[in-house]
């Protein structure tokens, strides 16, 4: 059975903790690894747009010693001009994985269903994984650990992100809190998933809509955009439901006195957080940015080494 990587509880979390020891050893020694020698080609397909995870999966890949073909998938035959299956097919023939950001996550599992080649999720509409272990990365570097921390999040808690931290945090052991108005709670069934993780793991999962009982000594502090891709013509609607959840001074000063402030990118000052949070003395943000490098190129190398191990 080939790995992939499409949500969050893919891994447990002692491969999870694996996965992020591998990359901050990548992070201290960036090209000691080459599992992609060859080189081997990796498919990063998108069909939404994106600068943070197209550049880290590229150069990521590289520095594996592989080689990234970038498909913008208006221009393939994807999209209905070709089943999945077809075009899943056809990739596990010339490419070592097949990482692709899309909307539906039922599509992610087609093309992982299709194909014999570890295929990963660089974002669909229910989850953002690769993302989560960057974050994960940056909260173990700023914290010295994930396991019993308090994170919480603020906004829109049906989005790609917050179901992300829901699963990635429980299985990192944390308490994953999210504030979210009425209407955008995150799905029940993650919810659900996420708390049999968390009890395993120590941690927690606590869904409210006070973003102030959220904020209450949190370690790690965290929002996103309150409209994801595909929801632009919600726009107005959106910014009217969110306004009381911006992340501002008042609601970090809430949080634990040495809480830290993540954001995935891209962020809109002034709607989910204002300026002087995310670009103040609290926020990590550029080094998470920096840490899609390091956390996929483990998992990247983490994937094909299961992969090769299980044909052995
Ligand atoms: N955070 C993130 O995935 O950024 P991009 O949309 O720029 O890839
Ligand atoms: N929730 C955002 C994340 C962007 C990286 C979106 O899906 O647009």
């Amino acid at each position: 059975m080939t790995r992939h990587f499409l949500r969050d509880d893919d891994i447990t979390p002692a491969e999870q903790a694996e996965i992020l020891d591998l990359a901050a050893e990548l992070k201290r020694d960036r090209f000691s690894a080459k599992p992609l020698a060859g080189p081997q080609t990796v498919a990063v397909i998108f069909d939404k747009t994106s600068t943070r995870t197209r550049v880290s999966f590229s150069v990521g890949i590289a520095d594996l010693g592989g080689s990234p073909l970038i498909i913008q998938s208006g221009e393939s035959q994807l999209g209905g001009k070709e089943s999945l299956a077809d075009t899943a097919r056809v990739l596990e023939r010339m490419v070592a994985a097949i990482v692709w950001r899309t909307y539906a996550q039922a599509g992610l599992e087609e093309m992982a269903e299709g194909t014999r080649v570890p295929v990963v999720n660089a974002l669909s509409d229910d989850f953002h994984p690769c993302q989560i272990l960057a974050d994960l990365l940056t909260v173990r570097e700023h914290k010295g650990r994930t396991a019993g921390l308090v994170m919480s999040y603020f906004g829109d808690g049906a989005n790609n992100m917050a179901h992300s931290y829901l699963l990635g945090g429980a299985t990192a052991g944390m308490h994953v809190r999210v504030a979210a108005p009425a209407g955008y709670a995150p799905a029940a069934a993650i919810v659900a998933d996420a708390r049999a993780i968390a009890e395993r793991t120590g941690g927690s999962v606590t869904v409210l809509t006070d973003p102030a009982e959220a904020a209450a000594g949190a370690d790690v502090m965290v929002t996103d955009t309150w409209v994801s891709m595909g929801k632009e013509d919600e726009k107005a609607e959106r910014v009217a439901v969110f306004g009381d959840y911006t992340v501002d001074a008042r609601l970090m000063g809430l949080a634990a006195p040495d809480a830290v402030f993540l954001h995935c990118l891209p962020a809109y000052r002034g709607y989910e957080v204002t300026a002087d949070v995310l670009d103040g003395p609290q926020s990590v943000i550029w080094d998470e940015a920096e840490n899609r490098l390091h956390a996929q190129k483990a998992l990247l190398a983490w994937l094909l080494a299961k992969n090769e191990e299980a044909a052995a």
